[in-house]
């Protein structure tokens, strides 16, 4: 049987991690919060209302609906003028390499993103094309740690989870993967974590990663 392999896009495929984490920090800063390593990495993952939410922990005022809408939109607006800039040269050529190599072995390719942003990434930077299928946060209801995304995408490349590996930088994803039933491979932020079946440090890294998880779960 095929397997596949489920990408998370930001802080994964791309540095885009940083440009939700400097958005946030804009907003958060008219309310007199800061932005912290800590708070930055709580919020990898989440839906863009949780990590308003989780933003507001710190604050001592209680926020109308409306209030933190207008919240979200505007740092929706920061970010989107920092993916203005984006360009295919944003990807690594680790990240190229790697997603070529894996496509032309045959592995079956799906993005799996919270990010209502990700089909414009994806087509800003020429990354689509790798792709089977991509799953946003616009297709699903709960995003991670819910198991909704992966399990959507693995339906889309038409496996079963357990046949499919989520590579992922967030404690929500590596989470949605372990109950999506996916087998799963950590990076950045994710590593220290410690609850993915194995971890990487650079994407140079994957293909042993995966011939790791290939021999665990004995897939032929
Ligand atoms: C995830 C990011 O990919 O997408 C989160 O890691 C972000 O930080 C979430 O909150 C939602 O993104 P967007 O672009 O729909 O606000
Ligand atoms: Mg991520």
């Amino acid at each position: 049987m095929r397997t596949g392999l489920i990408f998370d896009l930001d802080g994964v495929l791309i540095s885009t991690d940083i440009y939700h984490r400097q958005a946030w920090a804009a907003v958060a800063a008219k309310l007199g919060i800061a932005v912290d390593d800590d708070l930055a990495d709580q919020l990898r993952g989440i839906s863009r209302m949780a990590s308003l939410e989780c933003i507001l922990r710190g604050y001592d005022r209680t926020l109308s609906m409306e209030e933190k809408e207008a919240l979200a939109a505007e740092k929706n607006r920061i970010y989107r003028w920092f993916l203005e800039s984006l360009t295919p040269a944003s990807i690594s050529r680790d990240v190229m390499e790697a997603l070529s190599s894996l496509r032309r072995q045959g592995y079956s390719m799906a993005i799996g993103s919270s990010s209502r942003n990700a089909p414009f990434i994806a087509d800003r930077t020429g990354l689509r094309p790798f792709f089977d299928v991509i799953i946003d946060g616009s297709m699903i209801r709960n995003a991670k740690p819910d198991p909704e995304v992966f399990i959507l995408a693995a339906s889309g490349l038409g496996l079963p989870p357990d046949r499919c590996i989520v590579i992922e930088d967030s404690e929500s994803g590596i989470e949605a993967a372990r109950s999506a039933g996916c087998f799963s491979i950590a990076t950045g932020n994710a590593v220290s974590y410690g609850k993915a079946d194995t971890a990487i440090s650079s994407f140079g890294d994957l293909p042993d990663a995966i011939e790791i998880i290939r021999r665990k779960a004995a897939w032929q």
